[in-house]
């Protein structure tokens, strides 16, 4: 028998008000057991998507199932079968970290001797064990944000539903988070469906990801693939010995063909230079630099990341004027 889909979206499609179309026949499948990622800029439809799914707001039309369950028609068996970190935060403010998480974890059934046990193994994970014992109106954003995740690790769900979890998290908060999620998945084989605007955060968690942008899917694969399929393009870096050499070099690359993309860095005279055809690229700067006296520190060949794929499909969408 074949296996249920943890999530499957069929034309999913959400208009607020008459006029404003945040999800646009979206359909795509999770399957159980995945890390599935869904990155995209801001308004893009990440939280309405959520939100249907988790069945806090009904879809305008189409429809989804989340382990077989119908969105529209059988939401108290999915509300019991998933856990949920909306983007808006949700806890009483007044009462302390343990005994909101004990709230919680009564209200989903799980005995004390079990929460006692559950919450041991997650404290360290989450780094809360300093501040479980205070009032949650004491914690700082980052730490109830982690507080609010670590609730719904409490409860045995079949799929966790995650929006945006790792805002206002620090830099090795949001590691340990990620590889906690990881190991989740393996250990429990339950399913993760996550959302981000984060692409190297998708890149590192997810084993696949679709990239939403104005509601639509305008793309889905793992990072890998996508990499491969939507870029033949490589990266040229360039370093400068200064700041005048790259203003030079910014005018000459702007009347250059072969150039799809240039990003300057910061801080440091250093370019880095898309092309379709790297070679000839590297061959005409290294022409260049040495008829017109460039100095150059290092000149290198880097492979595309999942962030020239997104600027490249995001860009493409727009200058269509896709909507
Ligand atoms: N309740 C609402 N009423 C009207 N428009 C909304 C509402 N919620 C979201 N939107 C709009 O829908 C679009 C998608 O929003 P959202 O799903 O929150 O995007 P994301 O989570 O990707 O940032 C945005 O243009 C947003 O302004
Ligand atoms: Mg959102």
């Amino acid at each position: 028998m074949q296996e249920i889909d943890a999530i499957s979206v069929e034309d999913l499609t959400k208009i607020y008000a008459g006029k404003v179309v945040a999800v646009d026949h979206a359909s795509f499948r999770v399957k159980q057991g995945e890390i599935f990622g869904l990155l995209g800029l801001n308004g893009a439809g990440k939280s309405t998507t959520i939100k249907m799914l988790a069945t806090i707001v009904s879809p305008t039309s189409g429809n989804a199932r989340v382990l077989g369950y119908d969105i529209s028609k059988e939401g108290l068996e999915i509300r019991k079968r998933i856990g949920v970190v909306q983007q808006l935060e949700s806890y009483d403010r007044n009462l302390t970290a343990r005994t909101s998480l004990a709230l919680y974890a009564s209200l989903w059934g799980v005995d004390k001797k079990e929460f006692s046990n559950r919450i041991n193994a997650l404290i360290d994970k989450f780094e809360l064990g300093e501040v479980l014992d205070r009032k949650i109106r004491w914690l700082s954003y980052g730490q109830r944000r982690r507080l609010q995740v670590l609730r719904e690790f409490l409860h045995d769900c079949e799929i966790l539903i995650l929006d945006e979890p790792t805002v206002g998290m620090d830099v090795l908060a949001r590691r340990a988070f990620l590889d906690f999620c990881k190991e989740r998945v393996k250990g429990e084989k339950s399913t993760i469906f996550y959302t981000t605007h984060i692409v190297s955060e998708a890149e590192y968690l997810c084993d696949r990801v679709a990239i939403i942008h104005h509601g639509k899917i305008i793309a889905l694969d793992s990072p890998k693939e996508l990499k491969k399929k939507y870029t033949d393009a490589k990266t040229v870096c360039v370093v400068l010995k200064d700041d005048s050499y790259l203003t030079k070099l910014v005018k000459v690359l702007d009347g250059m063909q072969n150039v799809t993309r240039k990003e300057i860095m910061e801080d440091t005279p250093e370019i880095h230079i898309v092309s379709q055809d790297p070679f000839k690229l590297i061959y005409d700067l290294s022409s260049l630099f040495q008829s017109d006296s460039y100095e150059v520190e290092s000149m290198s060949l880097t492979e595309p990341s999942l962030e020239d794929v997104i600027v490249g499909l995001v860009g493409d969408q727009t200058n269509n004027g896709v909507k």
